[in-house]
């Protein structure tokens, strides 16, 4: 059954945000508290990858107003890069779960569900694996020991984990950057999915990509690869459009199409990296105009969850500017979270709390 979403309530209330007073939290209600009961609401974890190179100790950790707002806020949690091959696999014999481990334990005290996030991708691997000399057979081994020692710690304590990420390039073919699918063929895929499902039955196992926004021959290709997991009994269980996107590139308006197209295969879908960047004027700080057609961004995506029956999880990539990731990989553009460095909310943020609040009703 589909979630009915009043456009018309929605509008309104989006012209309500942009002229709401900046609230800083208090006994403000939060987005998790306003959201359809069969909808999580949740952010990537800051911590790792490029916080590394920035002058503050690690957000997750150390930053104490940054720990309320994503308690009081989200009830799911995506380790930003913590789980990570090179993160939590950094020799070949040794694994690093402690921060993992913590990620998952502040998840279990504040009612959140977790993401894993991920398994097989062709990014962030250790120079360990990515350097070194190896047969098919022992890299073949070292996936699945991987996937059964990683997986299987967290055993019951991950809702959903992204065990495939960016296989597939804009021309709908496997990329040749991804060591798994290079040196073991495709059907590696498969496997990864069985061993993920051995190690953890109740854990909904997710293909995840971005640019799958709108239709075309990347989204083909998904589609076809679902297909066929399915047809040869694999436990694929869900597709999450990551929807990183761009004020440069249009609002994602066929979203919900696509979506739709893995609902009717029977699988849940997912939005798991949202985020919607903007070149800054000069001085840095958007325009109100800006802040709008961002908001009407968000609102779009999420509008697309709630039309999909089978959507019920929406992850925004990060809630604050402070700890973005997008100002590291385009210097031009930013801005791109629902809150500013000190955690006040953008039109973003109430445009989200508004929209959540009418589907819920
Ligand atoms: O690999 C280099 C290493 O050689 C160098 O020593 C080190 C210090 O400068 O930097 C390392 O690269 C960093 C990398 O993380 C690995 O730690 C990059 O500078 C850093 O920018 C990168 O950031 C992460 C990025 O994934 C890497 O792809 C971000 O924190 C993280 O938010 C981002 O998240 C990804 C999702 O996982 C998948 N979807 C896209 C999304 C945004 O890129």
């Amino acid at each position: 059954m589909k979630r009915t979403v009043l456009a018309v309530v929605t509008v309104l209330a989006t012209s309500a945000a942009l002229i709401q007073p900046v609230q800083a939290g208090g006994h403000a209600k939060s987005l998790r508290s306003v959201a359809p009961r069969d909808l999580r609401i949740g952010t990537a974890v800051a911590g790792g990858g490029h916080h590394l190179d920035q002058p503050y100790p690690d957000p997750f950790t150390y930053d104490k107003p940054y720990r309320r707002v994503l308690a009081k806020e989200f009830n799911s949690a995506s380790p930003e890069n913590q789980m990570k091959w090179e993160f939590i696999h950094p020799e070949r014999n040794k694994y690093n779960f402690g921060p993992a481990d913590a990620i998952v334990k502040f998840a279990r005290q504040n009612g959140q569900v977790v993401r894993g996030h991920t398994l097989l991708w062709h990014s962030q691997n250790p120079a360990w694996l990515n350097e070194g000399t190896f047969t098919k057979a022992e890299l073949r081994q070292i996936l699945k020991s991987h996937i059964f020692t990683v997986v299987g710690r967290y055993k019951g304590k991950i809702q959903q984990w992204d065990v495939a990420n960016e296989i597939f390039n804009e021309n709908g073919e496997y990329r040749s950057e991804n060591i798994w699918i290079r040196e073991l063929g495709p059907g590696i895929i498969a496997d990864a999915f069985r061993w993920a499902h051995q190690a953890d039955p109740k854990a909904q196992l997710f293909l995840n990509d971005y640019g799958v926004e709108w239709p075309g021959v990347k989204v083909d290709a998904y589609e076809a690869l679902a297909k066929q997991l399915l047809a040869d009994r694999v436990p694929l269980h869900g597709f999450a459009s990551q929807a990183h996107l761009s004020m440069r590139y249009g609002a994602p308006d066929q979203l919900a199409g696509v979506l739709q197209r893995f609902d009717d295969l029977g699988l849940k879908t997912a939005i798991t990296e949202l985020d919607v960047r903007m070149d800054l004027p000069e001085g840095g700080a958007p325009t109100a105009e800006q802040l709008a057609t961002q908001a009407s961004y968000y609102k779009t995506t999420l509008d697309a969850c709630l039309a999909v029956a089978g959507c019920n999880s929406f992850t925004i990539w990060g809630f604050t500017d402070k700890y973005s990731w997008v100002p590291v990989f385009f210097p031009a553009e930013g801005a791109a979270t629902v809150m500013w460095d000190d955690f006040t909310k953008k039109p973003a943020y109430y445009t989200l709390r508004d929209t959540l609040a009418a589907a819920r009703r």
